[in-house]
Parts: C-alpha cells; sequence; structure tokens
C-alpha cells in the first residue's frame, strides 16, 4: 500500500530517494518522507500531500545532506494523512528512523505496554510502536534488537531502518509486504518494487519472509533469524527501463491501454507451440484436471472481473462448475473447499491482502492453487501451487488496464488447454481458438484506433451524473469491469447490471437522458439485450450500444461502437477496450488525476 525506498553508496541519498518514491507513488500518495544520517545524526523531513510538497520543501533533496537514507510514501491507514502521521518515524531519542509498509496488527497492546515504560507517542500510526520497540529492546546488538522487534510485532511489514550507531549501513527485513533489494556498483537499495531502482540496477535479490538484511555501500548480506548468513541468488530484471517512464504520454494509463495489443502478445504467443497450448509453466497433468471436482476463483477488483469472465468461460468450455468469489468474502466464509478443488488466484501485484489470505484459507483446506500474478516472486505467486505470469510488465495506473486484458488471456489458454485435455473441443474447433487467440492482439489493436470516436462520446457525456452498463453473459462480465473503469477514474456513479435483472429495481433510475451503454457482443443473446436496450430507451434514457460488426444495433441504439468477430469466448478483450478509453476521455474532459485517483491505491495490502 506505501512505497518505501532506501539508498546507500557515493552519492547524495534524498535527491535518488525522491526520484525512486516518485515511482513509487502508484502506491500511495497522501504523504512522503525521507530520512539521512548526517554529521553524526538522524535527519529527516515530511510532507503531507504529494511528493511534490516534500521535493519542494527539501529543494529537491539538495538540503538534506548525508549518503545513506530510507524514504516512504503513504496511503494513510491509522491516522490521516499529516506531517505527523507520515513516516519515517523516529525513536524518542533519535536514534532509530523507520519506514513501513504494512500493518501491525497488536499495535495497541505494544503501545500500551510501551506506554507504560514511560515512551511517548507523536503519531496515530501503528507504525511508530516499531520505532520505540527498536529504542526498547536496544542493548547495542541491532542484529538481536531486529530479531526481537520482529519476533514481537503480528502483522505485515516492509522495514527500512536507520541507526545512528551504524552510519555505514542500514537494514531491512519484510514479512508478507513486498519488499527488493537492488545491488549496485558500490551503492545498494531497497524498493517496493523493481520500477523505483531500475535506472540504477538490474540486479535484484527477492527476499523471504523474515530474512533480514544489512546493506552497506560495498555489499548486501542477508542473514536469517539464526544471524546465519543466507546466500542470495541474484536476479536479472529482464524488461526495459522505458516500461516504468510515461514516454510522452500524458498519463500511465493511456501508455498502458495502447501497450495492451503487446502485452498481450508477450502473454499468449510463448505458450503455443505448433498450433498448441503449451503450459509447460504448470504441473497440470490431465488426470489432474479430469479429477477437478471444482474450480474457486478468488480475486479482488478487476482481477474479480476477471474471475467473472472465466466463470462464464471454463464452465462453457469445461464443464465444470465455477464459482468466483470476491477474495475478501471468501476468506470469511467457511469455504467448502478441499483436495479435489482447484483455486485460481488472480492479482496483478501479487501483494493484494485479501486475495493472499483467501489463498491460504483454501491451502488450508487442501485445494491446488492456480495463480495468475504480474509481479515475479510476488507473495501470492510464492504461496502458490503453480503459477502462470502475465507478462504484462510494470503497470503503474492506478485503474489497471493491461494486467485485467492479459489476465484474460491467460484464463482462455486455461480454458481451452483444459477443454483440449477433456476432449471437449473437436481438432477444428480446437485450431480456430488457437487462430483467434493469436490474432487477438491485431484485434485489439485495431479496436484502439477507434480512439478519435471514443474521446468524441466522452465530452458528450462527461457531464453525466450517472451512467449504467448492461449486458448478459459475458458482456455483463466486461460491464462490471467498463463501470468500474469509468467510476474508479472520473467519480461518475455508475452501476454494472445483468440486462435481465434492470426490470427488477434498477430501471427505477433512469430517467430521460441517462446514458446506459448496451453491450451485445453475444451472437445468441443480441435480440434479448436489444430487447433490455429498448426498455430503458422506452424511459428516456440514450442509449450506446456496443456489438461486433454482424449485428446493427441502429434500430436501439443512439450511438453505436463496432468491435471485430472472434470466437465468442475472447469477444470481452475486444469489447473491454472502448470502455477503458471511455473512461479515460471522460476522467481526461473532468479533469482528474487519472493516474492516481482519490482514496485509492494500486496495491492494497490492508484488509
Ligand atoms: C486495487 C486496484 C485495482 C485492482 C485490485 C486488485 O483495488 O486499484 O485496479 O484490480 O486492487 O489488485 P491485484 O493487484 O490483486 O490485481
Amino acid at each position: 500500500m506505501c512505497g518505501i525506498v532506501g539508498y546507500i553508496g557515493g552519492s547524495q541519498a534524498a535527491p535518488i530517494l525522491l526520484e525512486s518514491l516518485e515511482k513509487l507513488e502508484y502506491r500511495g500518495y497522501d504523504s512522503a518522507g525521507v530520512a539521512v544520517y548526517n554529521k553524526n545524526a538522524i535527519e529527516f523531513a515530511k510532507s503531507k500531500g504529494r511528493l511534490v510538497n516534500l521535493k519542494e520543501k527539501t529543494n529537491n533533496g539538495e538540503d538534506l545532506k548525508g549518503i545513506v537514507g530510507i524514504g516512504h510514501t503513504r496511503w494513510a491507514t491509522h491516522g490521516e494523512p499529516s506531517d505527523l502521521n507520515a513516516h519515517p518515524h523516529l525513536s524518542s531519542s533519535g536514534r532509530f528512523a523507520v519506514v513501513h509498509n504494512g500493518i501491525i496488527e497488536n499495535y495497541i497492546s505494544l503501545k500500551k505496554k510501551l506506554c507504560d515504560k514511560g515512551f511517548e507517542f507523536i503519531s496515530e500510526t501503528d507504525t511508530e510502536v516499531i520505532a520505540h520497540l527498536f529504542e526498547y529492546y536496544y542493548k547495542g546488538d541491532i542484529m538481536d534488537t531486529i530479531i526481537k522487534v520482529i519476533d514481537r510485532v503480528e502483522g505485515s511489514y516492509a522495514l527500512g531502518v536507520l541507526c545512528s550507531d551504524y552510519p555505514d549501513r542500514f537494514f531491512a527485513v519484510r514479512k508478507s509486504s513486498p519488499m527488493i533489494v537492488g545491488l549496485g556498483d558500490g551503492e545498494n537499495f531497497i524498493s517496493s518494487d523493481v520500477a523505483a531502482i531500475i535506472k540504477h540496477t538490474r540486479d535484484i535479490y527477492y527476499l523471504e519472509d523474515n530474512e533480514i538484511v544489512v546493506l552497506k555501500a560495498d555489499g548486501v548480506k542477508v542473514y536469517n533469524t539464526d544471524k546465519e548468513e543466507v546466500k542470495k541468488e541474484v536476479s536479472k530484471v529482464t524488461w526495459d527501463i522505458d516500461a516504468a517512464e510515461k514516454g510522452g504520454y500524458e498519463h500511465f494509463m493511456m501508455k498502458e491501454i495502447e501497450e495492451q495489443p503487446t502485452a498481450l502478445e508477450k502473454t499468449i504467443s510463448p505458450r503455443i507451440k505448433d498450433g498448441k497450448i503449451v503450459l509447460d509453466d504448470i504441473s497440470l497433468t490431465t488426470e489432474d484436471i479430469k479429477k477437478i471436482r471444482k474450480i474457486y476463483i478468488i480475486a479482488c477488483g478487476s482481477a474479480y472481473h476477471v474471475g467473472v469472465v472465466a466463470k462464464y468461460v471454463i464452465e462453457k468450455m469445461c464443464r465444470i462448475s465455477v464459482e468466483t468469489q470476491v477474495a475478501s468474502e471468501f476468506r470469511y466464509c467457511d469455504p467448502i473447499v478441499g483436495a479435489n478443488d482447484l483455486v485460481i488466484a488472480i492479482s496483478q501485484s501479487g501483494e493484494t491482502a485479501d486475495t493472499l489470505a483467501a489463498l491460504k484459507e483454501a491451502k488450508n483446506h487442501g485445494a491446488r492453487i492456480l495463480s495468475i500474478v504480474n509481479v515475479v516472486g510476488s507473495a501470492i505467486a510464492n504461496a502458490s501451487d503453480d503459477v502462470l505470469y502475465t507478462w504484462a510488465g510494470p503497470e503503474i495506473a492506478v485503474a489497471t488496464t493491461k494486467a485485467y486484458s492479459t489476465q484474460l488471456s491467460v484464463i482462455y489458454l486455461l480454458a481451452t488447454y483444459m477443454a483440449d485435455k477433456l476432449g471437449l473441443l473437436t481438432s477444428g474447433e480446437y485450431a480456430k481458438l488457437i487462430r483467434d487467440l493469436q490474432e487477438l492482439p491485431a484485434k485489439v489493436a485495431e479496436v484502439l484506433e477507434n480512439k478519435d470516436k471514443i474521446q468524441y462520446l466522452a465530452s458528450k457525456f462527461f457531464n453525466c451524473h450517472s451512467i449504467f452498463f448492461i449486458g448478459r453473459n459475458l458482456d455483463y462480465a466486461v460491464a462490471l469491469e467498463g463501470s468500474l473503469k469509468l467510476k474508479e477514474i472520473s467519480y461518475i456513479h455508475s452501476e454494472a447490471y445483468a440486462a435481465g435483472e434492470l426490470k427488477h429495481g434498477t430501471i427505477s433510475l433512469i430517467e430521460d437522458g441517462t446514458l446506459v451503454i448496451a453491450i451485445a457482443t453475444n451472437n445468441d443473446l443480441f435480440d434479448k439485450t436489444v430487447s433490455n436496450a429498448k426498455e430503458v430507451k422506452a424511459r428516456g434514457a440514450v442509449v450506446m450500444g456496443i456489438a461486433t460488426e454482424k449485428n446493427d444495433m441502429s434500430e436501439v441504439a443512439d450511438y453505436e461502437i463496432k468491435i471485430p468477430d472472434t470466437s465468442d469466448i475472447l469477444l470481452p478483450s475486444l469489447t473491454v477496450i472502448p470502455l477503458q478509453m471511455f473512461g479515460y476521455y471522460v476522467a481526461s474532459n473532468k479533469g482528474c488525476d487519472i493516474d492516481k485517483p482519490r482514496n485509492l491505491a494500486k496495491s492494497v495490502t490492508v484488509e
């Protein structure tokens, strides 16, 4: 949720930390801070609001001298966004400074204990207990202290720690929150993700829970909680530095929308060899597939919407019952899940707290876990039996686009793979699906060419108070995503409804001029959806229709958007593109902060 960075090397730390924090702002952007070691003491600066405030306050970091430091960008959980609640948090003596991403679940009892011992708290955060705990346990040996602190705190953490007794190093440790170590030449880093440090190094250590890292300018050592050194393997980041830059676009979101053909190509093509789907990365045998009693899909947000598509696709193709549930519900519903069930966890970040907890719940019941994840080495990937990575590259905009699209493509690959293994496809059907999958990136590119028309439609409707999305079957699943895209970045109230369900209540909200986006790409259900569109039109709605080239919605639609034809199950990948662009342009017309919508964060590591 929050982003943390740390630096030690030959250069002034604060400007480097601020530049790295810029790349982590997507994780939280309500306050920020840095701490450095300078002139025998820890100095710090913090500022409420966007990172730019902190930059101004510190003259782009130039005012904070010192070659070792830690930094933080916050998404408030405990205590409002304010200078005081911003990290780093210092211990009372000023000996320790701490940045933290995660939640300390037992902070109230720890705080009470520390208060009883005379410690004074100045913020409302859970993190401040860590700074004081360091002080409380410190008897001169920093490793012993770190081990004691992490033994006492419950919850999740990625911590960067400065101690003024060790001016030539800083410390880091993580549990269930992301943090990587970057290995440079005469300089070393910690960061919540690769994007923040790729400018400096591509050599990375991925960390296990509770591995303690000691970073000096000339080297990094990693220890376990028995103080034994752990030999780590260096991983090379392969993606290009441009992937984490805006590259001339006004917003990351539009850049990422336009990257979808490439992201799809990268995700699909390595998995199709000689006309066959090859899922070498997973160990699901034909026997395993035949034994599956039920599939559960668990995810949050847009990834959940991929799960809704997946339910229709997998049930239709594989005739296996699929239940898609939001992870925050699944984890507490005492699920009836067991050894013969397959649980598919879908997550871009691989760190969403609810998805991870739901996955663990399913695992405890003996289910097999397959995850679809974008971030290599993430907690969800690590906790799964099998992982199918989406190769979308880094996604920075809070509103997901290319990750959603690549997740869909993995679902198509998996469903087609399983249906084939189950003998449910003729060779002709299989070959057509493979052909259409291979053509999908080009077709997405074709839909992207419709930009001008969508921009025009957005300019007509950006003042609406409320917009409805309707569709049936897969069109309904995409309606959910279209509605979410619009509301999260434009702040326009929006609802997605199964078209046939409208008449059971929601239709009472339709009045003169209400915009209803009717998605009718499904051939078999085209007439049904058109009938529902007529029902709303008769009550004054303005209808924007989305259909494939072979169907004509002009009898009901005031405006019509066409998408190319493909296999039925693949249509969501094409339908969603105009909806992403519509949300984007509506938000742009309203002057919204598209990449960083209010109250949201990209990576949600709290319940
Ligand atoms: C946040 C993001 C959404 C995302 C959801 C799940 O709410 O704003 O775009 O769909 O988290 O994230 P995940 O990383 O698990 O896909």
